[in-house]
């Protein structure tokens, strides 16, 4: 049946009518909320190129989980940036270190919040590079050694859920295997499997000042053109033993989330990350586009090509939205 028979403008004429044939809708248990946690105390202090996103110290990054969780959303990413860095990122794994007390604290406070904790050394390291470094290369082996370090004593702290970021081979198999030997075997893995070298981290940089020091991050990030080796890179950290798999940055590899949620069994991850956010709310600070339903459209889009779990900077605004 073709027009004038058919009109698909039909079902497209009332808010009422929209409502019963969306077929995507947004949720609050959909969105982790990614936050940035520094020394000191009553420290709230905004991150100039990302609007709305702030830099807590710890006792203020409990109230922030507290409004999260009030808000409905389920779960936050931590991300730890210590005052002191060195060559070997000694922070990353300190039982005392800054992402090990926010653990501690907000799982002690706010117990019903998943606590996910981001998993790399670029914090951490003076030089910026997301694992040790020789003669400017970064060193594979070596840097795996110390994420499954830092994985372990995020467990040690309390995370629900530790998220390498670092994009180093084998480090899924080695994060399982410290874990599990000391008695973390319920502590799961969500894996940044397939992670590109974007141009999209610009604000996250500035906002967790780890903008490498020499070069750049190509040489274990994956480059963007390529397709088919993101699905190879999620394969193979669920056959190290990855729980959970991201793609990130999140709108501009759509096509790889929805080939990922057609191929794999497990829940997926997208992270609409700094640079997309700040994009929106750049633009509509000019004036020139609606900023929330920008932000609304770009996460239902990451939502409907295949994504469980969104990493969003904007989820209380979301969430806020959605109870509206
Ligand atoms: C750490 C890490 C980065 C992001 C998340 N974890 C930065 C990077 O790889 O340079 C980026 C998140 C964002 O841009 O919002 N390796």
């Amino acid at each position: 049946m073709t027009f004038p028979r058919t009109r698909p403008r039909r079902l497209r004429r009332s808010e009422t009518l929209r409502s019963m044939v969306r077929e995507t809708r947004l949720s609050r248990d959909d969105l982790i909320l990614p936050l940035f946690v520094v020394e000191g105390s009553g420290v709230r202090e905004p991150v100039v190129s990302m609007p709305g996103v702030f830099r807590h110290s710890v006792d203020q990054l409990v109230l922030e989980c507290k409004e999260t969780r009030d808000l409905g959303i389920p779960s936050v990413i931590l991300f730890g940036i210590p005052t002191a860095k060195d060559a070997r990122g000694s922070g990353a794994d300190a039982a005392d270190g800054i992402t090990q007390r926010a653990v501690e604290a907000v799982k002690r406070e706010v117990s019903d919040l998943c606590v996910i904790t981001d998993v790399c050394l670029c914090e951490y390291t003076d030089h910026g590079h997301c694992g040790i470094v020789q003669d400017e290369e970064v060193l594979n082996d070596p840097s795996v050694a110390r994420l499954a370090e830092t994985a372990l004593s995020h467990a040690r702290a309390g995370a629900d859920i530790v998220a390498p970021s670092d994009m180093m081979d084998g480090r899924v198999a080695a994060i399982r295997t410290i874990l599990d030997e000391n008695g973390f075997e319920q502590v799961a893995i969500l894996s940044y499997a397939a992670k590109f070298a974007s141009a999209f981290y610009g604000p996250f940089r500035d906002a967790a000042e780890s903008t490498p020091a020499f070069g750049d991050r190509r040489a274990y990030q994956m480059d963007p053109p390529n397709g088919r080796e993101a699905l190879r890179e999620m394969r193979l950290d669920l056959e190290e033993g990855a729980d959970a798999l991201m793609v990130k940055p999140a709108l501009p590899y759509l096509d790889i989330l929805a080939a990922a949620a057609r191929e794999f069994d497990v829940p997926l991850a997208a992270y609409h990350v700094s640079g997309e956010y700040s994009m929106i709310h750049a633009a509509a600070e000019r004036g020139w586009i609606d900023g929330p339903r920008a932000m609304h459209e770009a996460t239902i889009a990451i939502k409907r090509a295949g994504a469980d779990w969104i990493l969003t900077y904007a989820a209380k605004d979301l969430a806020r939205d959605l109870s509206a």
